[in-house]
């Protein structure tokens, strides 16, 4: 193991995280418990159960962490937690974990941006490889269910180019989603049904307002529910039951937005590019396993000569791990927070 060995605590939302990652990046475990059970009935995220499932939820998932990583508490050289943007009630429990460890400990303490933590995954490996270091100067692509936003990250420091005016990529997904009658999180479930449809049988318009790089996904999904309104008036079935096959014209419909919100992306992208070339392009969040996101980037790149680096599947969602090695980046550039001053922040900038 590379010292000094980082302990990750993420719980910010409704997962609660513990990872180990030693200073080459390579992690040792990453442990992420969903609460989607606890959450469902009500059809979201409920901010109050969220942050009692993750006191009744962090002794087994920290146990594990250790466990499969075949360390102890002892061997841990500093703490990391998630301190904002989020759930406060959710954010203050991992922070205090964090914070009361470091400090029972007399260890260096980061209380990191979840942000940052998602900016930095692209360059994590899985099966046990050290992280890729990465380079001085890069684009960072963030699309998540609360965010879509471009950063330009040099030397560390990270500068914001474009954020959503309205809803976030995953939001937009998973509002559609809903309205189909499927379960949260919606996302993945309707990238999947998309796969089987014809998008060019159901062309939805990219928002283009001129050369801006901000995104918008608002306006896409009001276009998708209107045209499922339309569709439903012709007598097609809207509603998706449990194993049912939905109607063509659905399918269709879901992969017209899909390929409507990608290429939005791929718009911003380019007009970047066009603006100041992108020399490296590192794509994270809960939305970059999206199916088609994942076969367009690679060649829409390769066309432009971008280095492109998506973040693995299993760091795609919300984990420790991206907190525990923004944590060694940071404390190898010398940083560290104070873990008695630390406060957790439900909005919080870069
Ligand atoms: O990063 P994440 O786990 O949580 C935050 O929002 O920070 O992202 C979750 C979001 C949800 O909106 C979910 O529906 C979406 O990512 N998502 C997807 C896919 N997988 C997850 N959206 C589209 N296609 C997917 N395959
Ligand atoms: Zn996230």
């Amino acid at each position: 193991m590379r010292r000094p060995l980082a302990l990750g605590i993420e719980t910010s939302c409704d997962d609660t995280a513990c990872a180990l990652v030693a200073a080459d990046g390579r992690v040792l475990a990453s442990v992420v418990a969903s609460q989607l059970a606890a959450h469902r009935p009500y059809g979201g995220v409920v901010p109050e159960i969220a942050s009692r499932e993750h006191l009744r939820a962090w002794p087994e998932v920290s146990a594990a962490a250790f466990a499969r990583a075949g360390v102890s508490l002892a061997e841990v050289d500093l703490v990391a937690a998630t301190k904002g943007p989020g759930l406060i009630g959710s954010l203050l429990v991992g922070l205090a974990v964090g914070q009361t460890t470091a400090w029972a400990r007399g260890l260096p303490f980061h209380g990191v941006h979840h942000l940052e933590g998602h900016l930095f995954s692209p360059f994590l490996r899985e099966a046990g490889e050290a992280a890729e270091a990465a380079p001085a100067e890069f684009v960072g692509l963030v699309v998540s269910g609360g965010h879509t936003a471009l950063y330009a990250v040099a030397d560390g420091r990270i500068e914001p180019l474009a954020e959503t005016r309205d809803d976030a990529i995953g939001e937009a997904f998973d509002k559609l989603g809903k309205r189909l009658g499927l379960p949260y999180p919606q996302g993945p479930r309707v990238d999947e049904l998309a796969e089987r449809g014809q998008a060019e049988a159901a062309p939805l318009t990219i928002a283009a307002p001129g050369r801006e790089l901000f995104f918008s996904y608002s306006g896409l999904k009001t276009q998708a529910l209107v045209a499922l309104g339309r569709l439903e008036e012709k007598g097609v079935a809207t509603t998706i039951a449990d194993d049912a096959e939905p109607p063509a014209p659905v399918l269709d419909l879901l992969a017209g937005f899909r390929a409507a919100a990608v290429g939005q992306l791929l718009d911003r992208l380019a007009r970047l590019h066009r603006r100041r070339p992108i020399p490296l392009l590192a794509v994270s969040g809960g939305v970059a396993a999206n199916r088609l996101l994942r076969r367009a980037l690679p060649a829409w790149c390769a066309e432009r000569e971008i280095a492109l680096r998506l973040v693995p599947l299993p760091y795609c969602g919300d984990n420790a791990a991206m907190i525990a090695w923004a944590a060694e980046q940071r404390h190898a550039r010398g940083l560290a927070d104070d873990p008695l001053a630390a406060s957790a922040a439900s909005r919080l900038a870069l």
